[in-house]
């Protein structure tokens, strides 16, 4: 098997015109220059983000997994550990989830009684007092 290929950052930068289009996704290297044309959401999209990080923007579009499939393909190397970032995990977190509802359930549970006591109370002292 080959040894991958290392980027740093800068060694990137410039690889944005349509002869030599490149671009880091999650810490991944990819040559779109072959895909421009191909590409369903069109070359200018791409040319935009060439030479830089695009993992937020191809994130936004929420890419099929047909596509991301089909990035693999493009793949020539990765990024020098130094010029990595920590990727978001995507794994879902039942702890915080649960910690989320427990908060919003808790909330509501003790909040709109405690209201409605005070509404009927002021009513009461309205009407009888
Ligand atoms: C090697 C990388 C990429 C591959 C293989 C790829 C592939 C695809 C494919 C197959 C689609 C059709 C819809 C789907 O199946 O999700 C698509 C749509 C699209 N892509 Fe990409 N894409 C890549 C990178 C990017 C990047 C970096 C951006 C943004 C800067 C981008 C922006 C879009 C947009 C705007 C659409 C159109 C979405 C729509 O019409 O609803 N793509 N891409």
């Amino acid at each position: 098997m080959s040894e991958i290929k290392r980027f740093t950052r800068v060694e990137i930068q410039n690889r944005n015109s349509k002869q030599d289009a490149v671009f880091i996704i999650n810490n991944e290297v990819y040559n779109v220059t072959s895909f421009l044309d191909d590409h369903p959401g069109g070359h200018e999209v791409l040319l935009n983000v060439a030479g830089k990080d695009a993992s937020e923007d191809f994130d936004d579009v929420g890419h099929s997994t047909d596509a991301k499939e089909m990035m693999k393909k493009y793949i020539i190397g990765e990024l020098v550990d130094e010029d990595k970032v920590e990727l978001k995990k995507r794994t879902f977190n039942w702890e915080e989830h649960s910690k989320e509802n427990a908060n919003t359930s808790f909330v509501s549970s003790w909040k709109f009684p405690v209201l409605l006591g005070l509404l009927m109370t002021m009513l009461y002292t309205y009407l009888f007092g």
